[in-house]
């Protein structure tokens, strides 16, 4: 009997299933829940970024996203990415959106699109293609009718492209929330009034565009009805949307945090993720998403800044690569099951109050407490966390006790014919620049991203100057104030010096110099190390030389200001107009071995080829030794690099304490070393056999040092309580080799260095992990005295530890 009534809710939902296909789902909300088709749900999200990865990796990233309890995955669309030059678009390869969608749908996963189309996302320009820039009467993110028409092209354009795909869940497609602009009410004040008409205005314009599904804006607490205000964070437990319909939304619940260079690895723990997301449902949330789920790698130049690195890890639940972090997916994991089981009954703050005070806070910093279950047992609850109880006894699940795997990765260099790369090396070729020759002339100096489109990082600035007397040659000093990111100057072909401001600020350069009699030629070349994506007005803000000034301070502060001279100017490198770094036109330079005399060389070119890796680990490449420059594998760049630039050395210890609000400068860690030492190659980027690897190096570095690696697993470790289950995997194929640590008991420690406590069995435990684990991808072992043949009052609150390690032949 219940099996056939099985069979029946079976086909039941199989027809549901197809109805909602065929005809469209219905999404709706009240401030409780969202409703699709008439349930109520809760939506756990997470944002994974089209073109931070690959075609190639996508599958895989949306099948572990599932894995991991998410019911949607969330992306930005890219307007630069899809719109390069006006009105020629690009929908392409890892820009293919439309199939990115189709595939989160196939998995059985819904969608939230936040088109912007300013997306911030420490992305070049905060999203925005340059050529808006320089349109005439153009005023970006406010009531400006040039921008407006541009916006709402480019919107259309997206929303139309989904319907035609049917991707709207009200067409039967996975798409149940969509956005529109992004943070506006952050930085609305300095907008004034028009700020106000702009943020009406898109509301409208959305809304117009008809898509039967809600409209969200985040953090935009005036958001003009209907659409629903949502919240960006760390902890967004006390946020109320405007309208007390809306339901309450976490857009952004940040897993970790972005870098620059310079800045430390940041991180983030398990357990406070946790105790935010699970706070947020106590306190009424429906809607979680985590910025990033997957944050993926800035391909070629597109990391906003200034001067965000290429790793965009995030310290993500799946790490730059792909990999599951560990003990963050699996313990996130957890929670999303145990948030689910029951969810109206113990979150809802339409449930009765007895089911839910099944959910205990202790939001106190220091102090554990101990709280009284509806008066008949007490219970025991850790400073800083949230517990899911299952009557007033049973813990379901606590945010501060974290029994998930941990994994440790390392890197290898596992292929004899790539253990030592043989390099060649071209100068760039700047005869042209040093000697004063560009494309244009002005009388002034000109902002960068303006004179350059953003079309390369690099813009030569270029003057002469006279000098007929001895007297005007005696110490010279050139002063350069520029607005940023870095400067390397030259005189009369001679290189004199570099520098660039902390953060990518503005800076003044100062050298003394020396001058000839006749004609001398002064030569800067000014870099953009990703352009600004945030605050009001980011887009406005100036970059390179812009206006200097630019001064010869002489003997007794006599200074002549070169700032109207006749400046010529260049945009980008020859070697990049001529495709150095593309394997099929690097013969358009010379190249030679490489040599001592070569090594440390400033503007210059390295090539090199290396096997594939066999296996299907992720790829990195080593950059240790080199200074500042871009990389191209194949042609195809992965990204910037900038392994001279050394984070810091204060503030990492080595503990780390999950308790208390977050704030990026906590936990951090990698002090002292390479900011970005390693960049990811994506499989899809060789080939079967061999690859180019080209380098252009700025400002001197030893590619001796450089090495193809790749990202293996190595230890993993479990450690979980009686009455729960240990479970081990190791990831991409690899099998446990070795048990190196097995207690049951009090074992003392963490990962890497656990310890047998004061009562412990670790010899028939060993035994007994060995059995269920040796030679397995995977295996679990349900915590139980009986299992390790002990009586349970010998051994209360015992838990089990184990220490393994995954093979890697
Ligand atoms: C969608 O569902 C809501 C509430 O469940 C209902 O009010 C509305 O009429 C439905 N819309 C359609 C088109 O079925
Ligand atoms: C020297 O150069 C300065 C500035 O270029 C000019 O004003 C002056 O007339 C020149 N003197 C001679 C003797 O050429
Ligand atoms: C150059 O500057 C130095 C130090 O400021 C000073 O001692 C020297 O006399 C100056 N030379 C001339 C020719 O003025
Ligand atoms: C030269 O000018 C700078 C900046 O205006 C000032 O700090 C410095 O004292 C001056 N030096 C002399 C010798 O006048
Ligand atoms: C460079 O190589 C390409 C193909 O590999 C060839 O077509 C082209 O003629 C070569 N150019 C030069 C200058 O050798
Ligand atoms: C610096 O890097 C080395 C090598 O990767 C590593 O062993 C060390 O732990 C790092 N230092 C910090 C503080 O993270
Ligand atoms: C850390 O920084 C201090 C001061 O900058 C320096 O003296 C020390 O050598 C550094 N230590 C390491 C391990 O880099
Ligand atoms: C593989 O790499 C080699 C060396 O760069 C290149 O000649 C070849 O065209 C590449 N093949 C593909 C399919 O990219
Ligand atoms: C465990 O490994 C087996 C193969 O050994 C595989 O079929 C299964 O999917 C794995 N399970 C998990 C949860 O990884």
């Amino acid at each position: 009997m219940f099996k056939l009534f099985q069979w029946l809710l079976l086909d039941l939902a199989a027809t549901l299933a197809c109805l909602s296909f065929c005809i469209g789902n219905n999404v709706s909300y009240d401030s409780n829940a969202i409703i699709i088709n008439g349930e109520r749900r809760i939506i756990f999200s997470g944002s994974i970024h089209y073109p931070r990865s690959t075609e190639e990796m996508w599958p895989d990233l949306i099948q572990k996203a599932k894995d991991g309890g998410l019911d949607a995955i969330e992306t930005y669309i890219f307007w630069d990415r899809h719109e390069p030059h006006r009105r020629k678009y690009d929908f392409s390869g890892h820009l293919n959106f439309i199939k990115y969608f189709q595939l989160i749908q196939e998995a059985g996963l819904y969608v939230v699109m936040r088109i912007g189309p300013y997306v911030c996302a420490e992305w070049n320009y905060g999203g925005f293609p340059l050529w808006l820039h320089n349109m005439p009467g153009i005023q970006l993110r406010t009531n400006n009718q040039v921008y407006k028409n541009e916006m709402q092209t480019f919107t259309t354009k997206i929303v139309n492209m989904c319907k035609q795909a049917n991707l709207f869940a009200s067409q039967g497609g996975p798409i149940i929330l969509a956005q529109i602009e992004n943070e506006y009410g952050n930085v609305m004040t300095p907008y004034g009034e028009a700020g106000k008409t702009y943020i009406n205005w898109c509301a409208q314009m959305a809304e117009s565009l008809n898509i039967g599904i809600p409209w969200i804006m985040c953090q935009q607490s005036d958001a003009p009805q209907p659409i629903i205000n949502t919240c960006n964070g760390f902890y967004c437990d006390n946020f109320t949307p405007n309208n007390p319909n809306s339901p309450k939304m976490f857009t952004e619940n940040w897993v970790g945090w972005f870098k620059k260079w310079g800045d430390k690895d940041p991180h983030r723990t398990a357990e406070d993720v946790a105790f935010s997301v699970a706070r947020f449902f106590q306190s009424g949330g429906i809607l979680n998403n985590y910025y990033m789920y997957h944050g993926g790698t800035n391909f070629g130049r597109t990391s906003g800044g200034p001067f965000i690195t290429t790793s965009y890890d995030y310290d993500a639940p799946l790490d730059e690569y792909g990999n599951l972090n560990q003990p963050k997916w699996g313990h996130l994991k957890q929670l999303h099951a145990s948030i689910k089981s029951n969810w109206e009954r113990r979150f809802s703050l339409t449930a009765p109050a007895q089911t839910r005070t099944l959910v205990a806070l202790n939001a106190d910093e220091n102090n554990d407490a101990i709280v009284d279950m509806l008066g008949d047992r007490k219970y025991f609850l850790p400073a800083w966390s949230v517990s899911i109880l299952d009557g007033c006894n049973k813990e379901i699940f606590n945010t501060a006790k974290v029994s998930s795997q941990t994994s440790l990765f390392f890197k290898k260099q596992n292929e004899k014919e790539n253990a030592k790369l043989s390099w060649n090396w071209a100068s760039e070729p700047m005869r042209d620049t040093l000697q004063g020759y560009g494309t244009f002339k002005a009388n002034l100096l000109l902002e960068q991203k303006g004179a350059t489109i953003d079309s390369s990082d690099y813009l030569w600035y270029m003057t002469n100057v006279n000098s007929n007397t001895t007297s005007s040659l005696q110490n010279l000093t050139l002063q350069v104030n520029t607005k940023g990111h870095v400067l390397h100057a030259f005189i009369n072909r001679r290189y004199i010096g570099s520098q660039w401001g902390s953060n990518g600020q503005s800076f003044v350069f100062e050298k003394p110099i020396q001058l000839k009699l006749g004609t001398n030629t002064i030569t800067l070349l000014s870099a953009t190390v990703g352009l600004k994506n945030y605050d009001a007005f980011y887009d406005t803000v100036p970059t390179g030389i812009d206006g200097g000034p630019i001064y010869l301070i002489g003997d007794g502060n006599v200074t002549t200001d070169l700032s109207s001279n006749l400046w010529s100017y260049k945009v980008g490198l020859n070697g990049e107009r001529k495709q150095l770094y593309n394997p099929m036109f690097s013969n358009r330079t010379k190249w030679s071995t490489l040599n001592k005399k070569s090594i440390g060389r400033r503007m210059t070119w390295f090539k090199a080829t290396f096997k594939t890796p066999s296996g299907t680990d992720p790829v990195v490449l080593d950059m240790q030794g080199m200074g500042k420059g871009q990389a191209w594998v194949n042609g195809r760049s992965i990204g910037r690099f900038w392994p001279s630039f050394i984070a810091s050395n204060d503030s990492c210890s080595e503990t780390c304490d999950y308790k208390g609000s977050y704030n990026p400068n906590k936990c951090v860690r990698n002090c002292g070393n390479s900011s970005q030492r390693w960049y990811h190659i994506p499989r899809s980027f060789m080939n079967d056999s061999i690859n180019t690897l080209i380098l252009f190096e700025e400002i001197g570095g030893n590619p001796q040092m450089v090495s193809v690696q790749t990202i293996t697993i190595g230890t993993i470790c479990g450690n979980a309580n009686e009455g729960s289950t240990l479970e081990l995997s190791c990831q991409g194929g690899h099998v446990i080799s070795e048990i190196q640590f097995a207690s049951y008991g009090h074992p003392e420690g963490k990962c890497g260095s656990f310890q047998s406590g004061l009562w412990d069995v670790t010899k028939s435990t060993t035994i007994i992990v060995e059995k269920a684990c040796i030679g397995m991808k995977n295996c679990s072992i349900d915590i139980s005295p009986n299992l390790f043949k002990l009586s349970k009052v010998a051994y209360p609150y015992a838990k089990l530890a184990v220490q393994a390690l995954c093979s890697h032949d």
